[in-house]
């Protein structure tokens, strides 16, 4: 019997399909901390303002922990940095002034800095209603040229781990220089214990997150990818709307132990004081998802 040959050409010689060089794309793990999309997260038009309504919605920890954690928190700040009239605070990554305003209720003379239109336009229109004297700036804190020096400087929410380890010595050098003698920073991190616990997945959804990343329709694939060795998460999401153009956003997330946070505050001339559970000062655990630190210079 006569047999017919394929119309295809060999192996190599054949051109792949669009849609599997797509989908290689779409499954390739990048360099650690090769790009840096946090703009394309927190400071596009649509993606701020449904950030600034998770951030508002003081059930959720979204964005920002829920309003009954954010009380707590805050009153422990106020307790523990003796913050009142004469001393100065500046939240890094301040959202919508949710810290900054609560801070600011003692008398403290508190600024804020995010790259957030959105959340800017939310936290001075809520500082102008209550009477709150804040000084809020908005722009990219790693570029942020401090005009005064701090009491106390805050990066809460883990806003810390987003960042690559080059970008991590740059703002610890910006706050170094802008700290006080006898000031401090509060920041927490992501554990070890919550690395331990985080798989490589990959699912696509369409519309994800209820239309956080387009009005439009779209189709999202979210990769998470493990890097063993230098304890770091990325969540990459590749996203292609109806109309626009497609794009990816990648979230970058460094997991800390208190040994390899000591060490790179070393690096610029700052330690660990003491460590707690969260930033509303309970006990520290090591099986916690997250810790919080104070953070002094080197004497
Ligand atoms: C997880 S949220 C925390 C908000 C606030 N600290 C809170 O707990 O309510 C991180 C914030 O950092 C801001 N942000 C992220 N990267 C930034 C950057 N490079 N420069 C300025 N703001 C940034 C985001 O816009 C967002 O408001």
């Amino acid at each position: 019997m006569k047999t017919t040959k394929p119309a295809l050409g060999p192996p190599r010689a054949r051109k792949k399909w669009a849609m599997f060089e797509d989908l290689e794309k779409i499954h390739t793990k990048p360099g650690v901390f090769e790009v840096y999309t946090a703009q394309s997260l927190w400071a596009e038009a649509h993606r701020a303002q449904q950030m600034l309504q998770f951030h508002l919605d003081g059930q959720i920890d979204v964005s920002s922990r829920n309003h009954v954690f954010l009380d707590r928190s805050s009153a422990w700040i106020t307790k523990q940095f003796d913050l009142g009239p004469g001393k100065t605070v500046c939240d890094f990554g301040c959202g919508p002034g949710l810290y900054t305003a609560r801070l600011a209720a003692s008398g403290a003379r508190v600024s804020g800095i995010d790259f957030s239109h959105s959340s800017i336009t939310y936290a001075r229109a809520q500082a102008a209603k209550a009477g709150l004297p804040i000084s809020y700036h908005e722009g990219n804190y790693l570029e942020f040229i401090p005009q005064q020096r701090f009491d106390l400087i805050t990066m809460i929410m883990c806003d810390y781990c987003a960042l690559s380890p080059e970008q991590r010595q740059k703002l610890l050098g910006i706050w170094r220089d802008c700290l006080g003698d006898d000031g401090a920073i509060l920041l927490d991190v992501y554990s070890m214990a919550a690395f331990a616990r985080r798989e490589e997945t990959s699912f696509c959804e369409k519309n994800q997150l209820g239309h956080f990343w387009y009005a439009e329709d779209y189709y999202a694939f979210v990769n998470s990818f493990k890097y063993e060795s230098e304890a770091v998460m990325l969540d990459k999401y590749s996203l292609f709307p109806a109309r626009g153009k497609p794009e990816t956003v990648y979230n970058w997330l460094q997991y800390f132990s208190l040994e390899s946070l000591s060490a790179e505050l070393a690096q610029a001339g700052l330690q660990i004081d003491q460590s707690f559970r969260d930033v509303a000062g309970q006990p520290f655990s090591p099986e916690h998802d997250e810790f919080a630190v104070i953070i002094k210079k080197l004497a």
